[in-house]
């Protein structure tokens, strides 16, 4: 069955799609047909950069619909590129608020946004959407989601496996060789290219959204002082299951480094290249205490592209390191295409989280359906 799975994750670069074929049960045979990213306009970028930092209902109605209507733009651009007809859609949307379970308090919460009736009235397909929330009603975290996709695609009888994915956060799923679903451990370690992020758009007046190849922090030095206190963030010790994100690595967080940075005397570039090494060592550090052996090390997301990210990890590791990239599946593609495979299982009436990475008390179905219909079967 064709799927297409759809996000845009904690960074806000963009929507990306992927058209994937679906087919199996238990085992199942996943072929990525076409993938693509569709840029938020500046503006929504914007409005919806505020709305994590605080915001209003009626900005938060706002951008519910907005958001529905550009990924319903990203699902019918790449149906039109690419001639098929698939029959679902999964549609993680964009999260705007998500608070993890902590051990002083009972509340979790989270929302993604991004109006899945209107992604299915507008390409005429069953959406599934809202994925995250049942499984923090059956007491999980709500995330990490993707491990379920990374046991499907990456389980191995031999070899064991860290499946990363370096996006705004840092996360790992731990698939050791020959193990169950029960056997997966996975978290987010800390921050990948959140931190980055914004401080290159405040360093440059916001000319510049990321940086391109990590050439700017590649052109640093690793200051040892301003990491060892980036690693003393209470995120990095708190032992998993943990998730993280803007809350944590935000905003407010980054104008604390940039302050940090000036007291110490940082340049820029020095600057940078701390906070690369900071993603890099807060990656390894919490594997090499929480996981057991592992033989490989498999990378996604758009951190894979900053070569001085990828350097910081190199450097902290003896295990090899491969792209998904190596097993058929692009690396900015991966979490759309796991979002397609959760879809797949919910339209197949069978559970998806794995309540080992997220806490949950049991195995739950994931996500709510808007049905199929609407304009396209008008016409
Ligand atoms: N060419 C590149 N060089 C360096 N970093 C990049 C490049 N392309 C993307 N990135 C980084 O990857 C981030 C987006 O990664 P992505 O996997 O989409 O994360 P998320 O899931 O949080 O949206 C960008 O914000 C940027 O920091
Ligand atoms: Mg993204």
């Amino acid at each position: 069955m064709k799927v297409i799975g759809l996000i845009s994750g904690t960074s806000m670069d963009g929507i990306t799609a992927a058209l994937v074929d679906i087919s199996g049960e238990d085992e199942l045979k996943v072929d990525l047909l076409q993938y693509k990213t569709k840029p938020y306009p500046d503006e929504l970028k914007n409005l919806l950069m505020n709305l994590t930092e605080g915001g209003n209902v009626e900005s938060l109605c706002r951008a519910n619909f907005k958001v529905g209507e550009q990924f319903a733009k990203a699902a019918q651009e790449i149906i039109e590129s690419s001639g098929r007809n698939p029959k679902l859609i999964g549609s993680h949307g964009q999260t705007v608020c998500h608070l993890p379970p902590a051990d002083d308090r009972e509340e979790t919460f989270t929302l993604q946004i991004g109006e899945p009736d209107v992604v299915a009235e507008r390409t005429g397909i069953k959406t599934v959407a809202d994925f995250r929330v049942r499984d923090i009603a059956a007491g999980g975290g709500g995330a990490p989601l993707i491990p379920y996709v990374d046991f499907k695609l990456f389980q191995s009888d031999c070899t064991h496996r860290a499946s990363i994915n370096l996006g705004g956060i840092a996360n790992v799923t731990y698939l050791p060789a020959g193990g169950t679903l029960d056997d997966v451990i996975a978290f987010d370690t800390g921050p990948a290219n959140m931190i980055l992020d914004q401080l290159v758009r405040d360093l440059t007046g916001g000319e510049k959204e990321f940086d391109r190849g990590g050439n700017m922090a590649s052109r640093g030095m690793v200051r040892d002082d301003l990491l060892s206190w980036l690693m003393d963030h209470p995120f990095i010790e708190k032992p998993p299951p943990k998730t993280t994100g803007r809350k944590h690595f935000g905003k407010k967080f980054s104008q604390r480094v940039l302050q940090k940075g000036r007291e110490l005397e940082l340049k820029d570039r020095d600057l940078l290249a701390t906070v690369t090494a900071f993603s890099a060592e807060s990656l390894i550090y919490n594997m090499d205490k929480h996981l057991g052996p592992i033989d490989e090390l498999i990378i996604a997301g758009g951190g894979t592209k900053n070569d001085a990210l990828v350097g910081e990890l190199t450097d902290r590791t003896d295990q090899p390191i491969k792209t998904t990239g190596n097993f058929g599946i692009p690396a900015e593609a991966k979490e759309a295409l796991g979002f397609a495979i959760l879809a797949y299982e919910t339209h197949h009436g069978r559970p998806s989280n794995v309540p080992g990475a997220t806490g949950a008390r049991k195995l739950v179905q994931l996500g709510k359906i808007s049905p199929a219909g609407g304009e396209k079967s008008e016409n």
